[in-house]
Parts: structure tokens; sequence; C-alpha cells
């Protein structure tokens, strides 16, 4: 039995974080709620607390963003963020009494997505190695055998095109060399990736689809909950099925007052929303369930997972 936990986004900068970048109005109220929200998420960290004691949970998996960094869009960058993390890593090991085993999401990496505003937000070589300082691991492909099954983590990279200062389809391709050979391997797999939009990715949908019978259990995290995922399968069917086209009409005008009549960056989310028209579908067929952060989407559908690998019976608390 094991204990499964994403997105606890813990974050020891909490003025510093937005410095580096303009607060949109959607990391505004995100803000506000994680403040409104204080009380009900240490109540799921005395949760975790209670279940890992009463089940002898020994190990600890923290499927991406165990941290908000000092600059939130550029990841783990500074030698100060690589040391609140650890002290954050140590801190959650101590409180859960477990070992904890790290996934890369885009809070550790870095990441650029429609709504970034740091000139310098994206996945740079510095937040990669002080990842991998982190977990104490050389590389980022990272998999290992856990009672019978061979586990696989697949980091946040996947879902970015680019990267700051280093050639991120090199990456890909030497991560994905090593995924293959781990599949054919292997006949029960666990797979662990944190942002499931990076099912896009060719290389790796194509190694995931030829082997989907051999993947036991597949996990994500980012969504923070079910309701944060069901809104988004939402907003992709807007921006792609063409009779919903009234509804877009009404989400691009909402988008509209919401950036503060920022033309480019509506179409920027709209293009974002278009190019995930196949994740609700690669999600369905691969079976790929929600780890949910601790206080969820605004406070719905939070907590925290566990697992048994005997009975591949997962449990939401
Ligand atoms: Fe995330």
């Amino acid at each position: 039995m094991e204990i499964l936990l994403s997105d606890l986004h813990i974050s020891p900068f909490r003025e510093e974080k937005f410095k580096t970048q303009k607060l949109n109005p959607i990391e505004w109220l995100i803000q506000l709620f994680a403040d409104l929200l204080k009380k009900k998420e240490e109540q799921v960290f005395v949760e975790m607390m209670k279940i890992a004691r009463e089940r002898d949970i020994t190990l600890g998996i923290v499927n991406g963003d165990l941290m908000e960094s000092s600059a939130t869009e550029r990841g783990i960058w500074k030698e100060t963020d690589y040391k609140a993390a650890r002290k954050v890593k140590r801190w959650l090991e101590k409180l859960l009494r477990i070992k904890i085993l790290l996934n890369m999401g885009n809070h550790e990496s870095g990441y650029n997505l429609p709504l970034s505003s740091d000139p310098k937000a994206g996945i740079s070589l510095k937040s990669l190695r002080n990842f991998l300082r982190l977990t104490g691991r050389t590389e980022l492909y990272h998999s290992f055998e856990l009672e019978g099954f061979w586990i696989v983590f697949i980091p946040y990279l996947f879902t970015e095109d680019h990267a700051v200062d280093f050639d991120i389809e090199k990456e890909k391709a030497n991560f994905l060399k090593k995924m293959a050979k781990d599949f054919q391997k292997n006949e029960k797999i666990v797979v662990f990736t944190h942002d499931p939009d990076s099912l896009d990715d060719p290389g790796l949908r194509h190694i995931l689809l030829a082997n989907r019978e051999k993947i036991k259990l597949f996990f994500c995290g980012h969504y923070h909950s079910l309701v944060t995922l069901g809104f988004v399968k939402a907003l992709i069917a807007i921006f792609n099925v063409p009779i919903l086209f009234p509804y877009r009409w009404t989400l691009r005008l909402l988008l509209w007052y919401a950036t503060s009549g920022n033309g480019v960056m509506v179409k920027k989310i709209e293009a974002y929303f278009q190019k995930r028209k196949n994740i609700p579908r690669l999600m369905r067929v691969l079976n790929v369930r929600v780890i949910p952060g601790p206080t969820g989407m605004f406070g719905m559908g939070g907590g925290f997972l566990t697992v048994n690998l005997e009975t591949l019976e997962v449990k939401r608390f």
C-alpha cells in the first residue's frame, strides 16, 4: 500500500512569487481561494498523517507540483528555491513518516502557458538540474520496480514545445528511447504523468497506446480535481465542436473581460484548448485517473489517494 499525492503547491515564497510576473485574474482568484482554504488544507494534511499511520504506509509518490518557487513560472531555478524544496520534502517525510518520491511537475521544471507573463518563464537547465539534485537522481528518465510492477515517471517536459536554454526535442527523444526499452522488458506497468496534456506528444502517445494492455494503473495530477477536469473538458469541447459555436462567442467575451481586453491573450487561450482536442479521448482510452490536490478546485474535489498494489484498489480520501 502506498499513498499518492499531487499538486500540494506548498508555498514558502508567498510574497516573492508574483514579483516576476503579472498577477492575472485567474491567478488572483486561485490565490484568494488558497488563503480562504488554508484551514481545509491543514485538515487534509492531518488526514494524510492519520491514513499513513493507520495503514503502515512507508512510501508516498508526489506526482508533481510539490512546491511553488520564488518565481513560479521558472520552477526550481535558484539555490534558495532548491533549499526551500529540500526543506519542504523533508518536512513532508517527517510529518507523514514515509519516504517521498517526486515526479517533475510544471512548478518544478518551470512552464510557459498562455497566461504566463514572466519574460524568463519556461523550462530551464537550472530548474532541471535542481530537480535532479532534489531527488538524488542523475537523469530525467526515472523508473523502478515496486511490488512486482514497473513504475514509470513521465515529467512535465512533454507538455512544452520549447525550453529556455536547451534542445527540448533531443531531451524528449532521449527519454522516449529509455521508456520504450522499459515497456518492452516489463509486463505490468504503472505510469505517473504530472500533466495529461503531455499525452499529445506523438512519440509518447505512440508508446503508451501500443502498450496499453501492460499499463495496469495510470495516474496524472495537474488538474487538481475531477471538477477541474470536467471544466477543462467543457472548454475543449466549446473550442473544438462546431455545433457549440454560440458558446464559443460567449466564452471569448468572458475571456476578453477577464484579460482586461487583451485580444492576443484570448486567441492564445483559444489555441491552447483547440490544441488539446485529443486529451479527453486519450485519458479515457488509457484510463488515466486524477490524483487530486489537497483543496481541489476552489475547495471542491480535493484530497489524496492510496493504492493497494496487490488488489489494484485505489481509494480516495
Ligand atoms: Fe501542474
